[in-house]
């Protein structure tokens, strides 16, 4: 089992809404073509499992993990799939056992003392700071890591290009997710150019800052 750390060591993660799993593979290697090798493929669509496992078989340079984990089903069926991280808008509990018991890293979201507690309790090191922009983004985060100096952040929603700067320029920030490098309108118009450019610049952004 590959850590939550390793997974997310180029610090972007991609939130990826497939409604059609045959863009599944063209948008893993548009991403992994501007240094992007993790992607989180969400089960806000029917296409999510089939997108999974289509990516886990065709392109293995790729760490693909699925997003929008609501239920403890859609945890087994992203893993049956070739799912290697686990993704959730919120900390459930029973989520997170699963997770556990499937033997794949899991970060679930938390916005409150109360949530990350719960995740503290499970192991969980890094948590999902989501929606991020709406709940105070960084303010936020840095206030939170006062009582919780030993845990990181995903902060995701309404990260942009231009205020991921702030993000990566503080070191509790483990990674920054997002879809604006890969947002569900590009892939539908089957503009991976314009994926592997964005995600690029997103790569070199990231690097410039942290090295
Ligand atoms: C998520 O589910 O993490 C967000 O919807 C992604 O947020 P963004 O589309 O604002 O980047």
């Amino acid at each position: 089992m590959l850590s939550i750390e390793e997974i997310s060591a180029c610090g972007i993660i991609p939130v990826v809404v497939l409604n059609d799993a045959e863009d599944a593979v063209p948008t893993a290697r548009a991403l992994l073509a501007g240094g992007i090798d993790v992607m989180e493929i969400t089960f806000r669509t029917a296409a999510a499992q089939a997108s999974i496992a289509w990516v886990a078989a065709e392109v293995p340079e790729m760490k693909v993990g699925a997003g929008t984990v609501v239920t403890v089903e859609q945890a087994r069926d992203a893993v049956a799939a070739g799912a290697k991280f686990l993704v959730s808008p919120g900390s459930d509990l029973d989520i997170i056992r699963e997770a556990a018991a499937l033997d794949v890293p899991i970060v679930p979201g938390v916005l409150t003392p109360c949530e990350i507690m719960i995740g503290l309790k499970f192991g969980v090191k890094l948590f999902k700071f989501f929606p991020a922009e709406s709940y105070g983004g960084l303010k936020t985060i840095k206030a939170l890591c006062g009582p919780f100096p030993q845990i990181k952040f995903i902060p995701t929603g309404g990260i942009n290009q231009e205020n991921a700067v702030e993000y990566f320029k503080n070191p509790k920030i483990q990674a920054v997710g997002g879809s604006w490098m890969v947002s569900a309108k590009m892939i539908e118009a089957g503009e991976f150019d314009a994926i592997k450019e964005k995600s690029a610049a997103a790569t070199a952004l990231y690097k410039e800052i942290r090295g």
